[in-house]
């Protein structure tokens, strides 16, 4: 009768048990768990829990083993429900991973780098050019005296040349310079009579001149050389290695006699056609030719001006615009690009 009793007990307890652990095999999340949990052993009404409350129901001698089984089953149903928690906090973690997964391999995302303006990487290449040869490179003021913009050059007032320089006044004597020559007086003068001199003086310069191939702020590269016997012969072949350095080992360069008040002789210098390398194109009129810059032997008087006697040394002058250059060498055919600081047009260098 008793072993009737305790047999139906644990009959009970297999289904509980069996049913139970059917559950937690189906549970999906933690919520599923937590309905199980409380399905079989919840304080109120857990099926579990209603069967050890009746344990009392049972005589004393079945108790203990009737307990204990409950016991077990109980035990068994509560370490199911942690390994399924834990395996469905696992499967979360892996998804989360691999949601997270950054592929290395993958190309990264550009970062747009700046660099130089065209203008800079031009006068940089001249610079070094320079430099490779000893020279110094300084710089003088863009606020410049009438005296040495014009005068000390052998441009007095009224002379013609003046007219070519459309000057952007400031008053008392005083201008924004046209041209970098003022720097050739400023420099002999900081120098005499100390020899020789070699010079280049990159910088800005300001003319009232506005349109494709002229802008009222531009930039000039200015040379001076001094020394004894210096000869037209010394500026043909630095020149000759500038235009080979700046446009490629294949430029040729012409001289054309020119003026200058601050030379004499006087050269305007022209270099191979860089569209069509001589033979004749639009670019050139057809002439193969590229005038890029003037030059020639430092004037008796501008020597004098600047403390040096011209019986005793001689020298050699150049002057170019950065931006023709720059023009020439890239195939622009605006200065504007230059300055309107389109980053499509920038970027192209
Ligand atoms: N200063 C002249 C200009 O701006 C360019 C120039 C010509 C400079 C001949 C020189 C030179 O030093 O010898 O138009």
């Amino acid at each position: 009768m008793d072993s009737d009793r305790l047999g139906r007990w644990e009959t009970r307890l297999a289904q509980i048990h069996s049913s139970a652990l059917a559950e937690i095999e189906q549970a999906g999340d933690e919520k599923a768990i937590e309905a199980i949990r409380q399905r079989y052993l919840g304080r109120r009404g857990g099926e579990l829990t209603l069967m050890l409350r009746s344990l009392g129901e049972l005589p004393a001698e079945l108790r203990p083993r009737a307990g204990q089984a409950a016991n077990e089953i109980k035990n068994a149903i509560e370490e199911a429900l942690e390994t399924r928690a834990a395996g469905l906090a696992d499967v979360a973690r892996q998804r989360r991973l691999a949601a997270e997964a950054v592929d290395v391999t993958l190309p990264g995302w550009p970062i747009p780098a700046g660099h130089r303006h065209p203008i800079s990487i031009v006068r940089a290449e001249i610079e070094d050019f320079f430099v490779s040869l000893g020279y110094d490179v300084v710089s003088g003021p863009e606020t410049e005296y009438d005296y040495f913009n014009f005068e000390a050059l052998n441009i007095p007032a009224e002379h013609p040349a003046r007219d070519m320089h459309d000057s952007f006044y400031l008053g008392e004597g005083a201008l924004l310079r046209t041209h970098t020559s003022p720097m050739q007086i400023r420099y002999m003068l900081a120098h005499a009579p100390g020899l020789p001199i070699r010079v280049v003086v990159p910088g800005r310069t300001y003319r009232r001149d506005d349109d494709a191939t002229h802008s009222p702020m531009f930039h000039q590269v200015e040379g001076l050389v001094v020394g004894e016997g210096v000869s037209m012969g010394d500026l043909k072949g630095t020149l000759l290695a500038l235009a080979r350095a700046i446009f490629g080992e294949n430029t040729a360069i012409r001289m054309r006699p020119s003026y200058f008040p601050f030379t004499e002789p006087s050269a305007e210098v022209d270099v191979t056609c860089t569209v069509c390398g001589g033979t004749g194109c639009r670019t050139c009129k057809g002439t193969g030719w590229l005038e890029v810059l003037g030059a020639g032997m430092v004037h008796p008087q501008v020597l004098r001006n600047g403390g040096y006697d011209p019986e005793r040394v001689s020298g050699f002058a150049f002057g170019l615009g950065i931006e023709r250059m720059a023009m020439l060498k890239y195939g622009i055919e605006d200065l504007r690009h230059f300055y309107v600081n389109d980053w499509r047009f920038l970027s192209q260098f």
